[in-house]
């Protein structure tokens, strides 16, 4: 499991935001956990949701070879983001939730584009790599639904304070010969000290 470049590349300043396990990273969609794992292994509060119980308890499984303390630092939150009732407020899946930074990688559902910027913390980060439509001449996937269109992310965070941005083809992490088409974004939400 190797996590991305990005998040070691921010981690100083994901270590600076996220001091107490109220307002923790938030690694939404999680998976088997590669990226909160590395900020869990660097004495940083993780919250990991996701849908799939077996996704999570690999995270489970990986944290149990972390320290004591640093296991502390770790959540678990299955949750289904498509179907939390979002147009009612009080069944959104952030209700009464509030994030240092927030952690997406791979994953789209539109629909919850502004509940992500909404609960990140004035000051805190937002780390966003998937898809971009391109994806589909090398492989999935290639419903639209799940492919960003260009300039996507930079239009949605445009009232934020941009630290990086990206688009275009990539190695795939795993397989050197496998080429993916992806964006990137790593963005701080006005209204904090950094801003
Ligand atoms: C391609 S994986 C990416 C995993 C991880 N972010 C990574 O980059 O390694 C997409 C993840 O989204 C999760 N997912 C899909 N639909 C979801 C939903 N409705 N609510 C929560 N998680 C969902 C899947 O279970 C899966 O773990």
């Amino acid at each position: 499991m190797i996590h991305s470049p990005l998040i070691e590349k921010y981690l100083t300043q994901l270590q600076g935001l996220a001091l107490s396990k109220q307002y923790p990273v938030l690694d939404l969609a999680c998976g088997s956990g590669r990226n909160g794992l590395y900020l869990i292994a660097n004495d940083i509060p993780v919250t990991f949701a996701d849908i799939n119980s077996e996704a999570l308890g690999r995270v489970k499984h990986s944290l149990s070879n972390l320290t004591a303390e640093q296991q502390k630092l770790a959540q678990c939150w299955q949750v289904d983001f498509e179907q939390a009732g979002l147009a009612q407020k009080d069944t959104e899946p952030f209700q009464d939730k509030a994030f240092s930074a927030v952690l997406v990688f791979r994953y789209l559902y539109r629909p919850l584009f502004e509940q992500i910027k909404a609960t990140i913390k004035p000051g805190g980060m937002v780390i966003y790599e998937t898809f971009t439509e391109q994806q589909a001449q090398f492989g999935r996937p290639k419903n639209p639904d799940f492919l960003l269109k260009s300039g996507e992310l930079l239009e949605l965070f445009s009232d934020w304070q941009i630290l990086h941005s990206f688009e275009g083809v990539v190695n795939a992490p795993a397989d050197n010969d496998t080429q993916q088409a992806i964006a990137q974004i790593v963005a701080i939400k006005p209204g904090g000290l950094l801003s």
